[in-house]
């Protein structure tokens, strides 16, 4: 078991009509000028923009709006959320929407409180902010855990770079408003692609080659067993009020580094592999990692069999075989099929994507930093073995 450091300061409401609190919140964080954030249409439609609106008039704020965030949150739209910052003299970002949404505030807090150096330096890391404007969240989707995490997301345009931010306390938001009710009118497959990304945080924190946590492990069960039975629960009963607030929460959970305690902070391959597929392709994240999940699993397993042992017997009740290797490998399958039973795709094909040879290398040149780096603990991988798991995935 590894050392650990274990901080989660973002203050969580949760229940329903919670985000209807936010005038009220907002008042401890002694902010003048507030800019609403959010995605392309669904919260407008619902009218949660309006009521969030309403909310802050009825509190006293002052505030401007910004919205037109696209799933992949471009670099252009934050460049514009600074400049519009910086012009209205904004001291609080409230992200209404996705991940999306609020690793687009995230970035653009970095931007306005760091004017000496460009935001995209963060994302390249060749730059460490040193403050960032207060993040708010009020999210509308269970998956990206950004309401507690402090990392952000972002694509570049200029060469499709889909890059994440050193972590950092500074980027977290200050608190999250959690109504499991704002996330009944997502579409099936954005439901389910969540719930790929909330187990994914999880597993990517689970395999890992060193001696983890009994309880770590515990808890990481629990919530993948979670998440997979409300999945299923939501396929066919998207308002199960109950469901999604299972999922909401184990959406928080799996991201905001208690599953990573002792465990030394995780593999993070698979989200590697599917940064790039994001930036190239603008695939929705949490299908582009179920589409790689698989071939990731079959290529890194014989590192440590023991470890895709105990996850086939934990979570799918498969009976621990003689050998790890048949019980791992039948752990992986079922993984798969879980992910066949919620409409999520298991390879590229499934995803939408027929690659060509050229664009595979592509996608391994670029996630493997032009060959300077190599991702992933469980078993560490290079850019030929990221171009194979790629090509096992097509
Ligand atoms: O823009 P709108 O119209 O809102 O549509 C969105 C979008 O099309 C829609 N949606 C969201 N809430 C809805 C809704 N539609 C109907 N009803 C609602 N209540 O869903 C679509 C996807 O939204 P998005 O924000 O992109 O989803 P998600 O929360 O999965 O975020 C994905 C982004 O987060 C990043 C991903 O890479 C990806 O860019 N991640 C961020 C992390 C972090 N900051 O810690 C960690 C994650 O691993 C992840 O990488
Ligand atoms: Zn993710």
């Amino acid at each position: 078991m590894r050392s650990f450091e274990y901080y989660t300061p973002t203050k969580v409401i949760f229940g329903k009509d919670t985000h209807l609190r936010i005038g009220e919140i907002l008042k401890d964080y002694n902010c003048h000028k507030i800019l609403i954030h959010y995605g392309g249409k669904s919260a407008v439609k619902s009218g949660l923009i309006d009521d969030i609106k309403k909310c802050l008039t009825d509190a006293g704020f002052d505030f401007v709006t910004l919205g037109g965030v696209v799933p992949n949150p471009r670099l252009s739209k934050v460049r514009e959320g600074i400049s519009l910052c910086r012009k209205e003299n904004i001291d609080f970002i409230l992200a209404v929407g996705g991940g999306s949404v609020i690793d687009s505030a995230k970035a653009i807090g970095y931007g306005v409180a760091n004017p000496w150096t460009d935001v995209w330096n963060f994302f390249l890391k060749t730059e460490v902010p040193t403050a960032c404007i207060p993040i708010g969240a009020i999210p509308t989707i269970a998956a990206s855990g950004s309401e507690m995490s402090g990392s952000c997301v972002i694509t570049n345009e200029d060469g499709w770079l889909k890059r994440g931010s050193t972590r950092s306390d500074l980027c977290r938001p200050k608190f999250t408003l959690m109504n499991p009710r704002l996330t009944y009118t997502l579409p099936e497959y954005q439901t389910e692609s969540g719930c790929v990304d909330i187990l994914m945080h999880t597993m990517e924190r689970y395999f890992v080659n060193v001696e983890t946590m009994e309880i770590t492990d515990s808890i990481s069960e629990s919530l993948m067993q979670t998440v997979i039975y409300n999945a299923r629960i939501l396929l066919n009963e998207p308002g199960n009020y109950n469901a999604r607030a299972e999922i909401m929460w184990a959406g928080s959970l799996s991201h905001n580094g208690l599953t990573g305690c002792g465990t030394g902070g995780g593999d993070w391959a698979c989200h590697q592999l599917e940064h790039e597929l994001g930036g190239m392709f603008d695939v929705t994240h949490g299908a582009g990692l179920s589409a790689i999940w698989g071939s990731w699993a079959r290529y890194v397993y014989d590192a440590n069999p023991e470890r895709f042992a105990q996850f086939a017997t934990n979570i799918f009740d498969i009976p621990c075989f003689a050998d790890y290797e048949s019980t791992a490998l039948a752990g992986i399958e079922a993984m798969e099929d879980f992910f066949r039973s919620i409409h999520m795709p298991t390879n590229l094909r499934e995803l939408g994507l027929d690659l060509t040879d050229e664009q595979i290398h592509e996608l391994a040149f670029k996630c493997s930093f032009e060959d300077t780096r190599t991702i992933g603990v469980f078993k560490q991988l290079n850019m030929k073995d990221m171009e194979k798991i790629y090509m096992m995935a097509r």
